[in-house]
C-alpha cells in the first residue's frame, strides 16, 4: 500500500528517531531542517497554529509543492515549580541547563513533574489553503536527584516517568523503544497515528481506486 508523505519540521535529531520509529508502515516520514517562529504563548498549541503556516506560506513561495507537514513542541511542567520551565523549557536549557534545574530541587521533596506534548499537522487544500489537526500526549513521573543515561535528548536524563517503570530509570536510559511506549511524544504520535489511517488512508486509497479506474477506461477506449 502506498503510504502518505508527511514532513516533519523539526531540527532535533532525537525527535526524528522517535517519529520515524513510531510512525513506521503508518507514514513515509521526510525530515524537514527548517525553523518556524515560535511566538510566546504560555499555550504550546498556539505556537504551532502560528508557526506552521507561517513555514507553509514560506515554503509555497519557494516552490515546494503542498504536502503536508507537522511539528511537535513538547515542555517539562515541574510541579513543585508551578509549571517552570514549561514552555520556557528550550531557554532554560540552553541557559542553566540540566544542572540548573536539578540546583532549583535541590533538598526538594516533592519532585512531580510533567512532559507535555502538542503535535500540530498542516493538510494542504486548494489555492493555498490548508487545515489543521492538533494531537496531544502527557507523561507524569518525577525529577531525579542526579542525571543518569545517555539516550534521547534534552530533559531526559533527569525524567523518569511513572508509567510501567518499577526499576526507576529515566528515559534516558531507555531505548527509543521503550521512552516512545511511556512518552508524551509517543502518546500524541498514536493520536496521529490513528488520525492517518482513518482519514488519510482512506483518502489515498480513494485516490488510488480513481487512478485504477481512470487507467480502466483508458483500456477500455483503446480497445474499441
Ligand atoms: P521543543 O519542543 O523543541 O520546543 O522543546 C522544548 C524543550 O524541551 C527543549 O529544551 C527540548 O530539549 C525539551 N524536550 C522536548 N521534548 C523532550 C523529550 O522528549 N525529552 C526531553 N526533553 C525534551
Amino acid at each position: 500500500m502506498r503510504l502518505p508523505e508527511l514532513y516533519l519540521v523539526t531540527s532535533n535529531e532525537g525527535k526524528w528517531r522517535e517519529v520515524r520509529r513510531e510512525l513506521e508502515g503508518t507514514a513515509e516520514v521526510k525530515w524537514l531542517r527548517r525553523k518556524y517562529p515560535e511566538i510566546q504563548t504560555g499555550d504550546l498549541k498556539e505556537v504551532l497554529a502560528f508557526g506552521l503556516p507561517h513555514l507553509y506560506r514560506e515554503l509555497l513561495k519557494e516552490g515546494f509543492p503542498p504536502s503536508p507537514l507537522f511539528a511537535d513542541d513538547s515542555g517539562l511542567f515541574i510541579d513543585a515549580l508551578g509549571g517552570f520551565p514549561g514552555v520556557y523549557s528550550s531557554f532554560v536549557e540552553r541557559t542553566i541547563g540540566l544542572r540548573g534545574i536539578l540546583k532549583l530541587m535541590e533538598g526538594v521533596e516533592e519532585r512531580g513533574a510533567e512532559f507535555r506534548c502538542v503535535i500540530g499537522l498542516l493538510l494542504p487544500g486548494e489555492g493555498g489553503s490548508y487545515r489543521m489537526e492538533f494531537f496531544q500526549g502527557s507523561s507524569r513521573g518525577v525529577i531525579s536527584t542526579e542525571e543518569r543515561g545517555y539516550d534521547g535528548f534534552g530533559y531526559d536524563p533527569i525524567f523518569v516517568p511513572f508509567c510501567d517503570n518499577p526499576e526507576g530509570l529515566t528515559f534516558a536510559e531507555m531505548s527509543t523503544e521503550e521512552k516512545n511506549r511511556r512518552s508524551h511524544r509517543g502518546e500524541a504520535l498514536r493520536e496521529m497515528r490513528k488520525y492517518i489511517i482513518r482519514e488519510l488512508h482512506k483518502h489515498l486509497s480513494a485516490s488510488v481506486r480513481q487512478n485504477l479506474n481512470t487507467e480502466a477506461q483508458m483500456k477500455r477506449n483503446e480497445e474499441e
